[in-house]
């Protein structure tokens, strides 16, 4: 089965010479490629468009957003673990008897304009979003037939939020539409049934979150399916790789869409598509698999928070180096912001959002559509992160601090005079080098002020022709 695929695609390369007749035969020998193993559905290889994305907006938006205090896990916090610091806002904040339920009218989303979200995420340089179209509390952004009373249609905004963002994203902007799912919920009863069942009985999972992910793909056809929250419950439990093999061989999407690792207790950094392994993953050195480091501005947390201190914001410095470390070693960033319940993208995150849009601007070649280089970072000089074009013969060094002596060394490139060129992203002329021994150079940076310099935060040296 596996075989088949990779001749199709390796044919895909020819498809401009193909007649109509054989793309059509090819495409109909190639539907039901996959079967409902993990050893079928993992040999799929990764779209191509994914990897060279390299970054990702993540939307964290639900109820949650609506006490914007402390976390997106409020209600597990406040609900299951009675942390004090829960119980006691809720107590000085609203009256006795409120429930999470309450919470939903609240949910009011009166300035969420998509088309305003649509140039932010277009302004800041993504090429994929995803929106958390159903976090663990159970609430559909989407008027899902299996969330009656409990989703954006039936209470608080009475919108379709998925619908909206969508077709704001598909008409205004060149990125991606991707979804987050949560497979359980916290506090559904079918779900707690099943748990104490030992997930012998699949009630939830066949009456509830399959059906809603079949829904959510057939609707809206999104490009990525960001699974999360398998509640301790086994692969087998959800059914995931019944739903994988319909998703990549039936569904509308099947062609594009890419898929995370988290289906199934132990399937995370298994299985799947690409890999997540954990929230805010960044190992610094290269994997042999496609993978996704996912964080987010605030540090604490994924929803919005009002309680939120200046210091719990990362700096666009510090963006702009997990962006820059995460691509060196293969991966993709998804970095997370999250609106108020008014619909609100907060002043601050849109600024780092343009921020790094405006570094992208100067050097976005270094970043997108780039592989990881034989070195992932310099010896000589710490923070200073390679990628390449091995088929323009070109490799980037990243560089996060600017040299005070105003010349950079780089331990890992030979360079051959007479034939390597260097330049500085953003700024015109080529640059001054001389070779150190066989491997080894030393780059004489401009003698700018800070006024001159190309943009700030990160400068990126473009060496053609070293190895
Ligand atoms: C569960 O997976 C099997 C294949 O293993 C598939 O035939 C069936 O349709 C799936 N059920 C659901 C509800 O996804
Ligand atoms: C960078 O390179 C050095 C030396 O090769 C290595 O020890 C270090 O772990 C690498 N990674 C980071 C994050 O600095």
């Amino acid at each position: 089965m596996a075989l088949a695929m990779g001749a199709w695609r390796r044919l895909g390369s020819l498809q401009h010479v193909a007649t109509p007749v054989i793309l059509l035969l090819l495409g109909s020998a190639c539907a039901q490629d996959y079967e409902p193993t993990w050893d079928s559905l993992d040999s799929r290889p990764l779209p191509a468009w994914f990897d060279e994305a390299k970054f990702g907006i993540f939307i964290h938006w639900g109820l949650f957003s609506v006490p914007s205090f402390g976390s997106e896990w409020f209600w597990w916090y406040w609900q299951k673990q009675h942390m004090s610091c829960y119980v006691r806002f809720m107590k000085a904040n609203y009256r006795p008897g409120f429930t999470y339920e309450d919470f939903g009218p609240l949910f009011t989303a009166e300035f969420f304009d998509a088309n305003q979200w649509a140039d932010i995420f277009e302004a800041s340089g993504a090429k994929y979003m995803v929106l958390t179209s159903k976090h663990h509390e159970g609430f559909t952004l989407w008027n899902s037939k299996y969330s009656w009373n409990w989703n954006s249609v039936d209470v608080g905004p009475k919108r379709d939020i998925v619908a909206e963002l969508a077709k704001a994203i598909r008409s205004k902007t060149s990125l991606r539409f991707g979804l987050y799912h949560s497979l359980f919920e916290w506090f559904n009863p079918l779900f707690l049934s099943d748990e104490s069942n030992l997930f012998k009985t699949r009630m939830f999972s066949f009456t509830k979150s399959l059906p809603e992910l079949y829904e959510l793909v057939t609707k809206y056809q999104p490009e990525i399916v960001w699974s999360d929250g398998d509640g301790d419950a086994p692969d087998v439990y959800w059914n995931s790789t019944g739903f994988l093999a319909w998703l990549y061989n039936e569904s509308p999407v099947r062609d594009t869409v890419v898929t995370n690792d988290r289906w199934g207790q132990d399937c995370i950094c298994k299985h799947g598509g690409y890999y997540t392994c954990a929230d805010r993953y960044n190992p610094g050195h290269l994997l042999n698999h496609k993978w996704e480091n996912c964080m987010t501005i605030d540090k604490k947390s994924w929803g919005y928070r009002r309680n939120a201190k200046i210091e719990d914001y990362l700096t666009i410095e510090e963006l702009i180096e997990q962006l820059v470390e995460t691509v060196s070693c293969g991966g993709n960033l998804l970095l997370n912001i999250g609106p108020t319940r008014e619909g609100l993208i907060i002043p601050l995150f849109e600024e780092r959002l343009r921020q790094i849009g405006s570094w992208l601007d100067v050097n976005g070649e270094a970043i997108y559509s780039t592989v990881p280089w034989k070195a992932q970072n310099d010896t000589a000089t710490p923070g200073v992160w390679y990628t390449s074009k091995p088929d323009d013969n070109i490799v980037y060094a990243i560089f996060l601090k600017w040299p005070p002596a105003g010349c950079i060394s780089l331990d890992q490139p030979y360079a051959y005079v007479g034939k390597t060129k260097v330049h500085l992203l953003g700024y015109r002329a080529s640059l001054k080098w001389i070779a150190l021994g066989k491997q080894g150079m030393m780059v004489s940076l401009p003698q700018l002020n800070g006024a001159q310099l190309p943009c700030q935060w990160a400068w990126v040296l473009k060496l053609s022709r070293v190895f």
